[in-house]
C-alpha cells in the first residue's frame, strides 16, 4: 500500500489550529502527531509554512452530465475541483434526462465511474410528479432530494402545494431546497420588459429575483419542514432578510439548516457594472448589505455550510443579454482561494472556514468517514500556501466553458496539493491525471 508522509504541517481542524504530521496508509489516515519519523519506503512532502486542511466537501455543484456536456462534464468539472482543493461534491439533477427516478441515479452513478478525480454524490430531483421515486428512496442512494422551489435553469418548478406537503411528509433523506418565489419573479420580469423592452440592464437582476422571492420561498420551506418534521436544507441563501429563519444553534440541535455561495459572499450588486452576465446566478448577487448579512450569519452558526453551486455555462451563452444570458457560473477552482481572502481579511475565521466547508457538510448529510482530519477517517487533504499569491488566469482554468468572473485577479492564497483518498491529484499547479475520486456513503435518515 503507497505510504504518504505530510510533515510539519499547520493543521485547522476540528476548531484548533495546530502543528502536526499526519501519515497515510493506502487510502486512509493512519497517524496524526506533533512528529512521525518517516520509514523507508514512504512518500514525504513538507508542508512547513503551509496549512493543511480537509479538503472541501461541496454540496451543490451542476456538472452538466449527461446531456449538457457542451458546458462541462463530470471528468473536466471534477478536475477544477481538486485543483481547488474540493474533495468531495454533490451533484445537481437538472441535467438532461434529468435525475428525477431511481433508474436515472443509478444510470448516473455508472457514468461517474473511474471517471472524478473527487469524490462524487448525486441528489434525486424532486419534480410535480414523482413522489412515488422519492417515497421509494433508500438512505445512501442520493445525497438529498433537490427541490426546486422557484424556477431556474431545466424544467423543474415544484409548486403543486399538494406535492411539497407529500415531498415533506415523506422524504426519506435531507430535502435542499431552491427558494425563489417564481410568480413574484414572473411579475418583476414583466414590469422590468415594461419598462426596458427587451433590454433590460443587469442591475435589475436582484430587482427581478428580489428579497421578496427569496422570503416568500424560503419560509414556505422552513413552514412545511416545521410541519412535517423533516429535515431541510435550504440553499444558496442571498439576503439579510431570511437569515431570521435560521437558528444560531449547532447543526447536531437542527433539523434545518442553511447555506451560502462563494459568489454571494464574496461580489455585490456594484459588480454587475463591470461583470454583467457573468454574475447572472439565481438567486442574485444582491447588495453589499444582504452580503454582509451573509458574512454575519456564517459567523453566527445560522449559516451552516459553503458551497460553490459552481452552474458553468459557455462563454458564448453568458455574453447574451439579460434575458438570454443563462444563470450560473464557473467556481470550484477558486472557491476555497475567495474563501481564504476572507479569513485573511478578518471576514470570517480560518477554524469557521475549514468547519462550513468540509466538517458541516459532511455531519449534515451524513458523509461516511470524510470532512475531518482524524485517525482512520479517508484521507481527503489540501495542502494551502496562504503566502503564495495565485492569479487567476484563462490559460490556468481547468472547467470546460474555459472563463471565470475572476480571471484577471489575484488571491492571496495558492492551493498546493489536493489529496483525494490518500493519492495525490493535484500539486504544484499540475493535475497528475490520477483519477482518484469514489462514490460517497451517505449515512444520514429522516
Ligand atoms: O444560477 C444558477 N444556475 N442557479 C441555479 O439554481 C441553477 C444553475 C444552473 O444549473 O445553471
Amino acid at each position: 500500500m503507497d505510504k504518504l508522509l505530510i510533515t510539519n504541517a499547520r493543521l485547522i481542524n476540528e476548531g484548533v489550529i495546530r502543528d502536526a504530521d499526519v501519515y497515510i496508509v493506502g487510502e486512509r489516515i493512519e497517524k496524526i502527531a506533533g512528529n512521525i519519523d518517516a520509514q523507508h519506503d514512504v512518500t514525504v512532502i513538507d508542508a512547513r509554512g503551509r496549512y493543511l486542511i480537509p479538503g472541501m466537501i461541496d454540496d451543490q455543484v451542476h456538472f452538466r452530465e449527461p446531456g449538457l456536456t457542451n458546458k462541462g462534464d463530470l471528468a473536466t468539472e471534477s478536475a477544477a475541483a481538486a485543483a481547488g482543493g474540493i474533495t468531495s461534491f454533490m451533484d445537481m439533477p437538472n441535467v438532461n434526462p434529468q435525475t428525477t427516478t431511481r433508474d436515472a441515479l443509478a444510470d448516473k452513478y455508472r457514468l461517474a465511474e473511474n471517471r472524478c478525480s473527487a469524490n462524487y454524490g448525486f441528489y434525486l430531483g424532486g419534480t410535480n410528479r414523482n413522489i412515488g421515486e422519492i417515497r421509494n428512496l433508500q438512505v445512501g442512494e442520493a445525497c438529498g432530494i433537490k427541490v426546486f422551489m422557484g424556477a431556474s435553469t431545466g424544467d423543474m418548478l415544484v409548486d403543486d402545494p399538494e406535492v411539497l406537503e407529500q415531498v415533506f411528509e415523506h422524504a426519506p433523506v435531507i430535502v435542499a431546497t431552491h427558494c425563489e418565489h417564481s410568480p413574484t419573479i414572473w411579475d418583476n420580469e414583466a414590469h422590468a420588459k415594461k419598462q426596458y423592452g427587451e433590454h433590460v440592464p443587469m442591475s435589475e437582476h436582484p430587482n427581478i429575483r428580489s428579497a421578496s422571492a427569496c422570503l416568500q420561498s424560503s419560509s414556505m420551506a422552513v413552514d412545511l419542514a416545521r410541519r412535517h418534521d423533516a429535515l431541510l436544507h435550504v440553499l444558496h441563501l442571498t439576503t439579510a432578510i431570511e437569515m431570521g429563519l435560521f437558528s444560531k444553534a449547532h447543526r447536531s440541535e437542527k433539523r434545518i439548516t442553511a447555506e451560502v455561495c462563494v459568489h454571494h459572499l464574496w461580489f455585490d450588486e456594484s459588480r454587475y457594472e463591470d461583470l454583467g452576465t457573468r454574475i447572472k446566478c439565481n438567486p442574485a448577487i444582491k447588495s453589499a448589505t444582504d452580503r454582509e448579512a451573509l458574512i454575519k450569519a456564517l459567523n453566527e452558526g445560522r449559516i451552516d455550510i459553503i458551497a460553490t453551486d459552481h452552474a458553468p455555462h459557455t462563454a458564448g451563452e453568458k455574453a447574451r443579454s439579460y434575458f438570454k444570458a443563462p444563470a450560473g457560473l464557473p467556481l470550484v477552482q477558486h472557491a476555497l482561494l475567495t474563501l481564504f481572502d476572507l479569513a485573511a481579511s478578518q471576514q470570517i475565521s480560518l477554524e469557521t472556514l475549514v468547519d462550513r466547508s468540509s466538517h458541516a457538510p459532511a455531519d449534515i448529510f451524513g458523509v461516511k468517514d470524510r470532512g475531518y482530519v482524524r485517525e482512520g477517517y479517508f484521507a481527503d487533504l489540501v495542502i494551502v500556501d496562504a503566502n503564495k499569491p495565485y492569479m487567476v488566469a484563462q490559460p490556468k482554468l481547468l472547467c470546460k466553458c474555459h472563463w471565470s468572473p475572476f480571471e484577471g485577479h489575484e488571491f492571496s492564497t495558492t492551493i498546493d496539493t489536493t489529496i483525494v483518498n490518500g493519492l495525490v491529484v493535484y500539486q504544484g499547479g499540475e493535475l497528475n491525471g490520477i483519477i482518484a475520486g469514489k462514490r460517497l456513503e451517505f449515512t444520514r435518515a429522516r
